[in-house]
């Protein structure tokens, strides 16, 4: 097991770029369930629940290859229809073969995720989903089983716009026999580029990226080749190490359009942000200014940003409010912030931050995905060392960011890991 040291205080300059989408690589691979034949994915990110995925669609018959940032999947020979506890244990993400199980194989027997680091995150809303497309769902065993003879389009009207739920029924809709409607659909642009993705398949869908998509079924779909699009938070945390080290950065190969609500937030905290049409220069400020943040599902500012902003505010003059709408336990780096000198308060969803002139460096635990990239962050700019352990989180969701922050004059490095966490 690694762990990241970084001595802080310098400030980041240069050029970086942004890698593939882990959230849209998740459920463009499990797309590929929908057709027999070979397909390739560009710009797929190594990273380990990418890794998981293919481990996954390999488990259950595909031959999958990698190739540098390329991804082979050839879904000729798939027979298998379950995803085992081994798999979906290590990432609740893997629910997404559910959908196109059930629409290609029309069987699909999918170990229940469980709760997680950030809450309990439940999937009725997948589940109530398939059984108005007509799938006989059970659970027993800690399994999802769902079965059907053939889904058949429906309305679906989802309480809360849930991400993979949304990207899980469109993909069980395109196979289905007549048209879906998705009603307070999630609107993220990752659910616009699967719907790409889906469309380039044969699929018949239109409104991805508004509250109300519409999948006519087709009777069949074929493998295609394609590109994976830019990591939105990647880009997001890397403007964020840009601005708290008052460095001067351009990060490439995103999309700027997707960062709106990032943007808008840093600008605030008197970053100096410059667009242009795939990249954003972000110039520190020497004095940041606190903000009041509230996380919204998209084009609201991302619950996956949250803790990134709450390091800048840690550091900012004044006081901040944090609201967290989307997780009800996503506040769990605070305690590892507050050991480096941080000054938060938390009460229900709501974290109060009390900008201090200076963090200090000091060995932490990550302990989930983007509370890792939060201590990251934290000990860039932090006075003397800091130690994050427990990385294996961060390898998750970021490509090589130790590289990347050392190549714009971060100290920082990589190392085994002296004692077992
Ligand atoms: C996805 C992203 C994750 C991001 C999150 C919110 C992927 C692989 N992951 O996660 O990085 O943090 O969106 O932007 O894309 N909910 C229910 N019932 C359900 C499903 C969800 O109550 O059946 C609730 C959740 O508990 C949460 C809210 O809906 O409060 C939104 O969650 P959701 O959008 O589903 O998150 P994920 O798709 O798991």
């Amino acid at each position: 097991m690694d762990e990241i040291i970084i001595k802080g205080g310098r400030p980041l300059t240069g050029e970086v770029i942004v890698g593939g989408a882990k959230n849209a690589a998740l459920p463009i691979l499990t797309a590929s369930i929908l057709a027999k034949g070979k397909f390739t994915f560009h710009n797929a990110p190594r990273l380990k629940d990418v890794d998981s995925i293919m481990d996954l669609l390999s488990t259950m018959g595909a031959v999958v290859e990698r190739d540098g940032q390329t991804v082979h999947i050839d879904t000729s020979g798939m027979n298998d229809y379950e995803a085992p506890y081994e798999h979906v244990r290590k990432m609740r993400a893997s629910i997404l073969v559910l959908g196109p199980l059930l629409a290609r194989m029309k069987k699909a027997k999918v170990s229940l995720p469980g709760g997680c680091a950030i809450g309990a995150r439940p999937i009725d809303l997948h589940l109530n989903g398939m059984a108005l497309l007509g799938a006989d769902i059970t659970l027993e065993h800690g399994y999802v089983e769902a079965a059907c003879k053939q889904l058949k389009g429906a309305e679906i009207y989802f309480d809360i716009p849930t991400v993979t739920g949304t990207e899980n029924l469109m993909m069980a809709a395109t196979l289905a026999k007549g048209t879906s409607v998705l009603r307070n659909a999630a609107r993220e642009p990752e659910i616009i580029a699967l719907a790409d993705v889906l469309n380039q398949m044969g699929a018949d869908i239109s409104g991805a990226g508004t509250s109300v998509i519409t999948i006519k079924g087709v009777k069949k779909l074929k493998p295609v080749t394609t590109t994976i699009i830019a990591d939105r938070i990647e880009a997001g945390t890397l403007m964020v190490a840009a601005a708290l080290t008052r460095g001067d950065v351009k990060i490439k190969n995103c999309d700027p359009f997707h960062l709106k609500a990032v943007i808008h937030k840093l600008e605030k905290t008197g970053a100096e942000v410059q667009v242009f049409k795939k990249s954003v220069r972000v110039k520190g400020a020497a004095h940041i200014n606190s903000i009041d943040l509230k996380t919204m599902p998209y084009p609201g500012f991302p619950t996956d940003m949250q803790a990134q902003f709450m390091v800048l505010m840690s550091v900012a003059n004044g006081f901040s409010v944090i609201a967290e709408t989307i997780f009800e336990n996503r506040f769990i780096h605070v305690s590892e912030l507050s050991r480096m000198g941080a000054d938060i308060t938390i009460s229900g969803n709501h974290a109060m931050i009390k900008g201090v002139p200076e963090l200090s460096g000091a060995p932490v635990m990550a302990t989930d995905l983007r509370a890792s990239a939060s201590l990251i962050l934290a000990g860039l700019a932090a006075k003397g060392t800091t130690t994050v352990s427990r990385v294996y989180h961060l390898d998750r969701g970021y490509e090589f960011l130790e590289k990347k922050l050392a190549l714009l004059g971060a100290a920082i490095k990589r190392v085994p890991a002296k004692t077992k966490p």
